[in-house]
């Protein structure tokens, strides 16, 4: 069995599916005022991207009894790598470890799936606590750019 994922203070982390029960908290899900130059104002805009797209596939980042954040993930069938983006940690849950621990429990996911060759994500260049965050877990910059953004990728090794 795989080990809990826990953030700074103890409470367990997980990814969970959108449902009836959790949609509306993870649709209130906001970062800073000042982050929303990097990401959009509310969970609930990702929501519905992954509603509407039929690309992402968005979950609810859940710590103990309270939902903390919104993540999402998709296959790009071109490049043949998984992506992850829309990951806000709500304002008022930062800096506990939370960041750290939904990364963890999604790559865990991504490299669970059979096809999982690299994981992509990107982020501007200003957003040092995402990049921070990035580079420790592996991701380095592809030199490739997304909208303006830098493009990371982290290898997966089949069987890890
Ligand atoms: C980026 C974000 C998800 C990090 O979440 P978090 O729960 O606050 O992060 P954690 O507490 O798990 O910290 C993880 C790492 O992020 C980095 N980090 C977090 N806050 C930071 C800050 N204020 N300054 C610099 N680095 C920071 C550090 O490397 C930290 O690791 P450390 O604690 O070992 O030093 C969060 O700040 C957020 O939601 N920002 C707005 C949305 C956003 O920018 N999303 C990413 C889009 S690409």
């Amino acid at each position: 069995m795989s080990q809990d994922i826990t953030d700074s203070h103890g409470r367990r982390v997980v990814l969970e599916d959108i449902t009836d029960d959790n949609w509306r908290a993870v649709a209130d899900v906001a970062p800073t005022d000042d982050q929303r130059r990097f990401v959009a104002a509310l969970g609930a805009r990702y929501l519905l991207l992954s509603m509407r797209g039929g690309l992402w596939h968005s979950l609810g980042v859940r710590a103990d009894d309270t939902i903390v954040g919104h993540v999402m993930w998709a296959y790009d069938d071109e490049g043949g790598a998984h992506w992850i983006g829309g990951m806000i940690v709500d304002a008022a849950e930062q800096g506990r470890g939370v960041g750290r621990a939904t990364m963890r429990a999604l790559i865990r996911r991504l490299t669970a799936l059979p096809d999982c060759q690299e994981i992509r994500l990107s982020y501007d260049p200003a957003n040092t606590p995402a990049a921070r965050l990035y580079t420790s877990l592996g991701f380095t910059p592809t030199g490739d750019r997304e909208d303006e953004e830098i493009v990371a990728a982290l290898p997966v090794t089949p069987g890890t």
